[in-house]
């Protein structure tokens, strides 16, 4: 957070943002849904992948603040599986924006200490892109500061439908224990803590097929800001709505303290107080 508190100018907006946003309570994990480039290109009469161009200004200044914050993990949707219907040029326009972020910001990268990594189908990339991912990647691995998690060629579905091929083929060469803990460690994301935040920017109320199993319990905030629009002030400002939340994970106010389960297993008369004593869904 000290980092953040130093790169922005004293007394302006991003200034008193900052300092509104308890260092205490900083979601571990961001996700974000890059979308609204075609409008924003639209809206001025370019061509779409204009709009894919400008929305790297806001790649950056989200890599950037998530990393002076100390985040643990950024999560961005670049590439869905439903994407390839898109037109041939868009398509490999964000190739090539993905690698020149890799050629250009590499260094940067390696200077905030961000480990790359990424999730997806990313057999199926051509393979220069996939290449020199992987090169990112392993050039990264070493490094302790925020996880920057890019999703691409994506699929909530297609990611549960590997983890669950695993799964079945696990359990041709023993038993295995199918539970929640069995499906999220074979999911892309494993080791990965779940989105505590999840922002989709340009309006539209979907989840899109992204990370389907992780946002169980994600804060959705949703800003009508196009994606090449979104700033530094507009990261900040979802912060700030997420630390403003309630978290109840099911429970009750302020049941994260002490969950019914927690208490039950202390003391097994105090089971009848909790919700799921009552027969109700733990929604
Ligand atoms: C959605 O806008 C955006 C995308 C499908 C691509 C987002 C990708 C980038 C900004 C480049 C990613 C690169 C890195 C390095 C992370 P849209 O085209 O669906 O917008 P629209 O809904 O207004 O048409």
């Amino acid at each position: 957070m000290q980092a953040l508190l130093e790169a922005v100018r004293p007394g302006d907006e991003e200034d008193a943002l900052a300092r509104a946003i308890d260092p205490e309570r900083l979601p571990a994990h961001i996700a974000v849904i890059m979308d609204g480039n075609g409008r924003w290109a639209k809206r001025r009469n370019l061509p779409r992948v204009a709009g894919h161009k400008a929305g790297m200004r806001a790649v950056r200044t989200v890599i950037e603040t998530c990393s002076q914050m100390r985040l643990k993990a950024l999560t961005l949707y670049a590439f869905s599986v439903e994407n390839w219907k898109r037109p041939r040029t868009e398509v490999e326009m964000l190739w090539r924006l993905l690698r020149a972020y890799l050629h250009t910001e590499l260094a940067e990268i390696e200077r905030q200490e961000i480990k790359l990594t990424a999730i997806g189908r990313l057999e199926a990339l051509p393979n220069q892109v996939r290449a020199e991912l992987e090169d990112a990647i392993a050039k990264t691995a070493g490094n302790r500061g925020m996880q920057l998690n890019l999703a691409i060629n994506y699929g909530g579905r297609a990611e549960i439908v590997d983890a669950v091929k695993a799964l079945v083929e696990k359990a041709k060469h023993g038993d295995i224990v199918i539970d929640e803990q069995a499906i999220s460690s074979h999911l892309y994301t494993a080791g990965i803590p779940d989105p505590d935040l999840l922002i989709r920017t340009s309006g539209e109320m979907r989840v899109s097929n992204f990370l389907l199993w992780q946002i169980a319990y994600a804060e959705l905030y949703v800003t009508p800001t196009l994606w090449p629009d979104f700033t530094r002030a507009d990261l900040l400002r979802a912060i700030l709505d997420y630390q403003r939340r309630d978290r109840r994970f099911g429970g009750l106010a302020g049941s994260r303290e002490t969950t019914s389960r927690e208490t039950s297993s202390r003391n097994p008369r105090a089971e009848v107080t909790g919700v799921e004593a009552l027969g109700m869904p733990t929604r």
